[in-house]
């Protein structure tokens, strides 16, 4: 593999090849198949979410991904007596806690860590101590990053959402108060010494002011990727965001 130490990391979530796959009940596509191109491509590791309602990633691609995977995976899941067994089972590389609701469409909000500190300090600890990194996705907002530091996350990965919608539906001044906010964010949590990653929602359009974010460390990003593997194919779709990436940060 190339020299890739220090570089941002791109972590390429699949979800949505399963959502295609499961939207026939068919084999096929199949996100470990994806998973294995998005190496080839430039993508550091590999991300997936197991959804409480299975909606699209399903335990046996999780057991499958584990098997397969020689990029590390980054297990996203809600904090459930459920999901941490499964997590404790395959001792992924990283488990990301998110917050999840059965109706919406997407991970909609960061977690509401403040407000849950107790019960989320001692969910984490056991996978803390099977190994696994801690990642806790948050708003860039200053009290959940006290409080996932407080916890005892490794890592604190910052919500794009906010940023990508408004840069898409043209408001430009929200758009960069939300920079603004990731961009302090971003810092601030770095001065405490959490690692910080961000994501969602990202797409070519976005990506390159929060991979200037010198702090950041790992962009987690799916669904756009996914979306334009139907018209250049995944490879070079990852391959171009890669080249953003990279372009941004030098
Ligand atoms: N990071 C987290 C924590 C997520 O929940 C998601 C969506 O599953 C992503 C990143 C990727 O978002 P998107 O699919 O919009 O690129």
């Amino acid at each position: 593999m190339a020299d890739t130490a220090g570089r941002l990391r791109l972590g390429v979530n699949i979800d949505h090849v399963a959502t295609v796959r499961n939207a026939r009940g068919s084999a096929y596509p199949d996100p470990v198949r994806a998973a294995i191109l998005a190496e080839e491509a430039g993508a550091d590791g590999i991300t997936a979410h197991l959804r409480e309602d299975r909606r699209h990633i399903s335990d046996r691609d999780i057991e499958r991904l584990m098997e397969a995977l020689t990029l590390p995976l980054n297990f996203e899941m809600a904090a459930t007596d459920e999901m941490q067994r499964i997590a404790l089972r395959h001792r992924p590389h990283a488990v990301c806690i998110v917050p999840e609701r059965r109706e919406e469409r997407t991970t909609e909000g960061g977690l509401e860590v403040a407000r849950e500190e107790n019960r989320l300090a001692h969910f984490i600890a056991p996978l803390r101590d099977a190994g696994c990194r801690v990642s806790i996705f948050i708003a860039a907002d200053r009290r959940q990053i006290e409080a996932a530091h407080r916890i005892g996350a490794a890592v604190v990965e910052l919500h794009t959402g906010g940023y990508c919608d408004a840069h898409a539906e043209g408001h430009m001044a929200e758009r960069d108060a939300e920079l603004a906010r990731l961009t302090d964010m971003a810092a601030f949590a770095h001065s405490l010494g959490l690692e910080v990653h961000a994501g969602h929602g990202l797409t070519y359009d976005t990506v390159q002011p929060i991979a200037a974010l010198p702090q950041v460390m790992e962009l987690n990003i799916g669904h756009f990727l996914i979306g334009e593997a139907i018209f250049r194919g995944l490879v070079p779709a990852i391959a171009e965001m890669r080249r953003l990436m990279d372009g941004a940060r030098t």
